[in-house]
């Protein structure tokens, strides 16, 4: 085992230490072309940055049910029927009738629709990728009448659409061309709605074609125009929706079909030019076209721009990811959520932007733009409006001069529509912000929830899936989002494609490229306190005395507590059990008080005998990290009851208490290092005994937040520091690599998450709010293994890339040979940042680790990689339990037989 050993490690070695050297790079590319793209990091809005509340991996999902079929990839389109309590699926390939309430269930229809090999050998002549083109991918799948769903898929380049039969789920007839209502390709921006038997879609059909909104079925087929002005520009389309804007409208109105999407800029800016930016267009659903001007085009198309930009910081948020629209008690009480992301590929970023119906109206009853000649200039058209305003819907005004239909309207009308397509004001969200801003997280679908809360509001609950395959679930109070949770869907990371919600299943639906999942709405007996429920602030939870409940499960409601609009109040009262753990340990000895706070929020603060612990620095004896209390060296003064409060909301609630008695050292004898591993693990077992001191404490001050010009300077010195690091990590890196030549020893690799410890890098500078920092402390090995070198670099990552490993590598163990290799630590979710604490917190656990290794019996260690979360396996393993096992390790090595630490 020990030859074994020795053959791997060498060679993982050396492929990590250039995955070291190239995400060292990497990240300095990243922050070299970012600073380009205008300056990103520089004034980065990070105060708005919202971290969700919960990370949830996969492992400790509850509750969620997966479809997978062998027979298709790449899941795609939803259609969820409350009536008939199926959830259809489009995938490559199939068609699936799932059952909603539980779409594992065995009892999965499909339809199998794959191209033909004659066909797929056309798409590849075409010169389509035969990996990903030259399939049936399912673009559209909608309900078409009482008895029938209507179908399109892509059908390797060249589109077909179908009819099923919902009762026996089968076609019911040959498929029909598709090629003007669906896309050729799998990604291409796609939306389409079918309202009264009639097909509206929107797409970049062919990759040549221009992009266009159409009308299709029977006689009243219409289409954008592309002469002389084209309407549409490279449009991305996302999203579409009816508003039935007839339904008590005083003047006769028609309803309208809204299209959301992306395109390329026409107008001059007077800042930097935005290359792209989003839009909203309508069309009237009654429109038939002109007579001799725009026959059978659109006379009623008008497209406005959709802003969602942070001004005082330069940020706009040009780019579409997705829209969700949520009808009111009346139409105009409509409201629409979107997904925006940034232009710069290289940088993630998301906001939330949320618009009203009337605000959107009110851009298209404004002044339009014109291009005066062929230099695509458009500036605002100040000339004369012909009467009827062009592009509105029939009304009864119109109808009372006679003009009853778009065919009838006047020639000079339509002349107008045809050339000013484009409104001159733009729509700009409520409130004129986003509701959220996120960093390093790229929304890709959306899906959002009216929730009725204790206190008799409703709150909207925005659903929102990840490029990465995460959930997040936030809470919208006050013109804010608060992110409930995350949750990781799936073990390997890939993009949500569609998100479905259906109250009558409690259920959100998830597809991607590898299956369909299917969650609860909520996960209330996820939180095991009353804080914990109330701080979660989740509309659908709340604490009944006993437990974090489902409010839909009660029905006497008038004993629950829940704060949704502050998520502090209601909790006082409340007596939550907290643990008592005793340790009994020997001068000298590191002692680890573990203490892990659930919520990313919060922050933790540590008392001894009930007053403030002082000073976490270096001299007093004390780390803290943000999952437990490090206690070096200890001395005998340093016994007493240690508490440790999770602080959230500016209230601290107590989570644990330790009794630490630290004795005085006694000789004993040394433990063979054959013996140590047949030693039972000390376990803590925490008492019923109901601990001392804690009553919530009072309020804490709260502490001043950054300004974007002090983030200016860390940035500057972080960039300087990155450089500088890379020189030192080469020199190193070769020093090592000629060293695994000479031959080395190794037994066991050690990982730790060492991200989400916050690390105060100066004095004067404080730890923002979720910027992780980290730091990593490297002792490189001399080439024997038995002396210790102190090559010992710095290094502060970006926060561009959250993720981070910190590996580990002693020349010489003294374990056995079954802790050999360690699996390889988890990916960190992409939030594993901690907010900042009211006060600072001097360094991470991390920072202890030179004068821990420095005692390990002569066992040297080096770094050997930091990675990206995204590579890494699902196993969890939290850097404190590393540093437990550690530590134990050591006083087993050190003392005697008698485990030295105590249960009480
Ligand atoms: C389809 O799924 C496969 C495998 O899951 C994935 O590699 C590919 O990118 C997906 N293609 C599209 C167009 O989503
Ligand atoms: C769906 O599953 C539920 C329980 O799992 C069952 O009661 C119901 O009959 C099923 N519905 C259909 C349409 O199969
Ligand atoms: C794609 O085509 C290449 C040759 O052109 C072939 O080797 C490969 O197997 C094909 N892949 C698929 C998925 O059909
Ligand atoms: C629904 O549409 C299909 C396809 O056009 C047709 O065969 C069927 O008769 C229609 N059903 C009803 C109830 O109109
Ligand atoms: C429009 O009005 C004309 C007479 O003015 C009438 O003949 C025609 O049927 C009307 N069309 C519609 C669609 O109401
Ligand atoms: C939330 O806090 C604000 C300001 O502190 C207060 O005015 C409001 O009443 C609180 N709301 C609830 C539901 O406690
Ligand atoms: C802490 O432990 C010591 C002995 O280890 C004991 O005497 C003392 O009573 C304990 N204190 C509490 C509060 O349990």
């Amino acid at each position: 085992m020990h030859i074994s050993s020795k053959r791997v490690c060498p060679m993982r070695r050396s492929v990590e230490m250039q995955g070291a050297l190239s995400s060292v790079l990497q990240l300095l590319l990243l922050s070299c072309s970012v600073r380009v793209a205008a300056g990103y990091p520089f004034r980065t809005p990070l105060d708005l940055d919202v971290t969700p509340r919960v990370t949830v991996l996969s492992s400790g999902l509850q509750g969620c049910k997966h479809f997978q079929s062998s027979a298709a990839v790449n899941y795609t389109t939803m259609l969820l029927e409350a009536d008939s309590e199926r959830l259809y699926v489009g995938a490559r390939g199939a068609v699936f009738a799932l059952n909603a309430s539980d779409i594992s269930a065995s009892s999965a229809l499909t339809i199998e629709w794959e191209a033909s090999p004659e066909q797929k050998r056309q798409c590849r002549l075409k010169g389509k990728d035969n990996k990903t083109q030259c399939f049936n991918h399912i673009r559209f799948l909608q309900r078409f009448n009482s008895t029938h769903l209507y179908t399109c898929g892509t059908h390797a380049f060249s589109p077909l659409c179908a009819y099923i039969d919902e009762k026996r789920f089968v076609m019911s007839s040959q498929p029909e061309d598709g090629k003007e209502k669906c896309p050729y390709g799998p990604t291409t921006g796609y939306t389409a709605l079918i309202i009264d038997q009639e097909m509206y879609s929107a797409s970049q059909y062919e990759f040549r074609s221009f992009p266009d909104i159409r009308r299709n079925f029977g006689s009243l087929k219409l289409k954008t125009e592309d002469a002389p002005t084209r309407w549409l520009n490279e449009a991305d389309f996302v999203g579409s929706a009816l508003v039935r804007e007839s339904l008590g409208s005083s003047t006769g109105d028609d309803d309208k079909i809204y299209f959301f999407f992306t395109e390329k800029s026409q107008e001059q800016t007077t800042s930097y030019s935005h290359s792209r930016v989003a839009r909203v267009a309508r069309v009237c659903k009654g429109d038939r076209g002109g007579r001799l001007t725009l026959q059978k085009r659109w006379t009623s198309f008008l497209k406005a721009r959709l802003m969602c930009s942070l001004p005082e910081y330069d940020f706009h948020f040009n780019m579409l990811r997705s829209m969700f629209v949520i009808p009111g008690h009346t139409p105009q009480d409509t409201v629409f959520y979107g997904v925006f992301g940034l232009e710069w590929k290289n940088v993630k970023a998301s906001a939330v932007c949320r618009f009203s119906l009337p605000d959107v109206q009110r851009a298209f009853e404004g002044p339009y733009m014109e291009s005066q000649n062929s230099d695509f200039k458009w500036k605002e058209y100040t000339g004369k409006i012909p009467d009827p305003r062009p592009g509105t819907c029939i009304t009864d005004a119109l109808r009372a001069k006679g003009i009853n239909i778009s065919i009838s309207l006047p020639d000079d009308v339509l002349d107008f529509v045809r050339r000013h397509p484009l409104m001159s004001q733009q729509i700009q969200p409520s409130d004129k912000r986003p509701l959220l801003f996120r960093r390093s997280t790229d929304y890709t679908h959306m899906a959002v929830l009216m929730v009725q809360a204790l206190d008799g509001q409703t709150y909207p609950v925005l659903y929102m899936g990840t490029d990465e395959g995460w959930l997040h679930k936030a809470v919208e109070v006050k013109g804010h989002l608060h992110i409930i949770e995350e949750l990781q869907l799936f073990d390997e990371p890939q993009p949500v494609n569609s998100l479905v919600i259906s109250t009558k299943q409690m259920s959100v639906y998830v597809a991607s490229s590898s299956s369909v999942v299917q969650l609860p709405l909520s996960n209330c007996n996820r939180y095991t306190s009353c804080y914990d429920c109330i701080f979660a602030r989740d509309p659908h939870c709340a604490w009944n005395g006993d437990q974090c409940v489902d409010i839909m499960a009660h029905e006497d409601r008038s004993t629950l507590i829940q704060d949704i609009e502050n998520g502090s109040k209601g909790c006082e009262n409340t007596q939550d059990d907290v643990a008592l753990r005793s340790r009994s340990v020997r001068v000298g000895d590191d002692v680890l008080l573990q203490c892990e706070l659930s919520s990313n929020l919060a922050t933790p603060f540590w008392t001894l005998d009930c007053s403030e612990l002082q000073g976490y620095d270096l001299n007093s004896g004390f780390r803290t990290g943000t999952d437990g209390l490090l206690i070096i060296e200890a001395r005998q003064d340093q016994s007493g009851l240690y508490t440790c409060y999770s602080v959230e909301n500016n209230i601290k609630v107590p989570i644990v208490t330790y009794n630490v008695t630290i004795r005085p050292p006694s000789p004993l004898p040394v433990v063979p290092p054959d013996l140590i591993d047949t030693l039972p693990p000390p376990t803590e077992l925490p008492t019923s005994k109901r601990p001392l001191p804690p009553p919530p404490a009072p309020l804490l001050p709260h502490s001043d937040l950054l300004s974007p010009r002090n983030m200016e300077v860390m940035y500057l010195s972080l960039i300087t520091i990155l450089g500088g690091l890379c020189v030192v990590l080469t020199v190193v890196l070769i020093y090592v690599g000629f060293c695994l030549q000479v031959g080395h020893r190794g037994k066991y690799s050690l990982r730790a998450a060492a991200a989400a410890y916050p690390k105060k890098h100066s004095k004067n500078r404080k730890q923002h709010r979720s910027s992780s920092h980290m730091e990593l402390k490297t002792i490189s090995s001399h080439c024997n293994g038995n002396s210790i070198c102190n090559g010992v670099s710095k290094q502060q990552s970006s926060n561009i890339q959250d993720g981070g490993l910190l590996q580990i590598v002693p020349g010489e163990g003294k374990t056995s040979p079954n802790k050999g290799l360690l699996p390889p630590a988890p990916p960190l979710p992409p939030t594993l940042q901690r907010a900042s604490p009211e006060y600072d917190i001097p360094s991470g656990l991390s920072a202890t680790l030179p004068s821990m290794l420095r005692r390990m019996n002569g066992n040297s260690y080096m770094l050997l990689r930091q990675t990206d979360s995204e590579n890494t396996s699902p196993v969890c393993y939290s850097f404190a339990e590393e540093l437990n096992k550690i530590l134990e390790k050591r006083k087993h090595t050190l003392l005697l037989p008698k485990p030295d630490e105590s249960s009480v």
